[in-house]
């Protein structure tokens, strides 16, 4: 059975090569962090995604799952190398490949056999090509046979293990009937469309879906400004339009917007692409500006309510970008924590999972922010509550007992995940977005 290696033990990283160690391959993970590489090796992830500590164990105690530092020994025992690195946003919004390239030019000081490079980290058209470039002017004449390819990841955190195993399907951006076989071979027993292209095709895809999907939010975000102004409810609108199957109802949540470590990368490095080729990229940009308003957007509804918001006590729940998460990068929440520490708010945040990531990253930079143990020690003394990550547990919260700890019984639902009348009924001044302006306390 051929021998996989998987480059940088990130999300997706671990996520691959537990789940090809669960398929029964013998997989090595490359990382430079000494500390992660530990965790790892020990069965335990160095983030929360749900599923993955039972296949991270399982791999290691099968011996088919090994974590190392030796890059070089890794790339040289392994015929098949999953690139899985990093690639951040530069200041422009292009994306940096510094560690793409490092990697390559890693692989080709160790091309001891026949390789077949993959690329799964998300990357501009072009890439697979300058990897194959690169390796080759490095060995020059005497360079030993592999291939490059592209196959793209389409997981979400907090259903990753699951997106891998039962994915809606499989690209395989190839230009080498090699290259294909192997491919089609690792993935010959999921039961989902595989779709065999050229490599750009296959590059342009994984920006395309995600920018699409990024776009369905600010498209119903949009409507949802529309149902503010006219009355009408925009998880209803959501609804009839997610009907149309043509349509369909998933990625039609209004709210805060999109966070975490892809969309907004995603979005921007893809409207750059289209820039540099001379692409009208108007669409695009309008998904990121209507994304990047919603925080505003919360911020006038605290106002609203509050009136001066300077020394009140706002408490956020929910800090991750997402549920199920514990990942706080671009999170909507951090933006706001931002905007309200500006004002001269009094911030207090709770997150079920991410506090130890939102300490990390909030410690010590605002003066005013205190973090809770709970939701409820989050409450105490509120002059107002604002909800921005969809965990299903606050939607089970006893709100008459938050009431009672709240200086003022003041709600901002970002995520339009709590009942409205029954808030209302508790006696919450309850606001969402997209609710026809919901502004009413019983
Ligand atoms: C996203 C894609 O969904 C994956 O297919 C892709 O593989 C991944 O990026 C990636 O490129 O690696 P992820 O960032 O984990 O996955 O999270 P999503 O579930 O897509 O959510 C992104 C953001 O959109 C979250 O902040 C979420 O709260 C927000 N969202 C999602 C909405 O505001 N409304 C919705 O209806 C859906």
């Amino acid at each position: 059975m051929v021998r996989l290696c998987v480059v940088g033990m990130g999300h997706v990283g671990v996520v691959t090569a537990s789940c090809f160690a669960g398929l029964g391959y013998s997989v090595t993970g490359v990382d430079k962090d000494h500390d992660k590489l530990m965790l790892l090796s020990q069965g335990k992830p160095p983030f929360f995604e749900p599923g993955l500590s039972e296949l991270l164990r399982g791999g290691i105690d099968k011996d088919l799952l090994f974590f190392t530092e030796d890059f070089d020994e890794a790339i040289k025992a392994s015929e098949v190398i999953f690139i899985c690195v990093g690639t951040p946003s530069l200041e422009d919004g292009s994306v940096d490949l510094t560690q793409v390239e490092e990697v390559a030019r890693g692989i080709a000081a160790n091309l001891n056999d026949y390789k077949l490079i993959v690329g799964k980290s998300t990357v501009p058209v072009g890439t697979a090509k300058k990897i194959k470039q690169t390796i080759k002017l490095i060995n020059g004449d005497n360079c030993p046979d592999f291939d490059v390819s592209s196959n793209p990841e389409f997981l979400k955190e907090g259903s990753a293990v699951n997106d891998f195993l039962f994915p809606d399907r499989v690209v395989l951006g190839v230009d080498s009937k090699r290259a294909e076989i192997i491919l089609k071979d690792l993935y010959r027993d999921f039961d989902c469309p595989v779709l065999t292209t050229d490599i750009a095709t296959s590059e342009i895809i994984k920006y395309a879906s995600n920018a699409f999907l990024a776009m369905k939010i600010s498209y119903i975000n949009l409507v949802a400004d529309m149902c503010d102004k006219v009355g009408a409810n925009v998880h209803h609108v959501a609804d009839g339009m997610g009907y149309d199957r043509r349509i369909n109802r998933e990625f039609l949540s209004a709210g805060a917007g999109y966070g975490g470590s892809c969309f907004p990368k995603d979005v921007k490095a893809f409207t750059s692409l289209a820039a540099d080729l001379g692409i009208n990229v108007s669409l695009l940009r309008e998904v990121d500006r209507i994304n990047e308003k919603r925080i505003c957007l919360i911020v006038k509804r605290l106002e609203d309510t509050l009136w001066v918001c300077k020394d009140k006590k706002i408490s956020v729940l929910g800090m991750a970008f997402k549920c199920n998460t514990d990942d706080v990068r671009e999170s909507p929440a951090l933006k706001l924590i931002s905007k309200l520490a500006d004002k001269g708010c009094q911030i207090c945040c709770y997150d079920p999972k991410a506090m130890s990531n939102v300490r990390a990253q909030l410690n010590g930079l605002y003066e005013l922010i205190s973090f809770a143990e709970s939701p409820y020690e989050a409450a105490r003394g509120a002059d107002a509550l604002v909800f921005m990550t969809d965990w299903p547990e606050f939607g089970k919260l006893d709100f008459l007992k938050i009431k009672e700890l709240m200086r003022s019984p003041i709600i901002v639902d970002g995520r339009g995940m709590l009942h409205a009348h029954d808030l209302e009924e508790t006696g919450f001044l309850y606001q969402g977005l997209g609710l026809g302006g919901r502004l009413s306390c019983q």
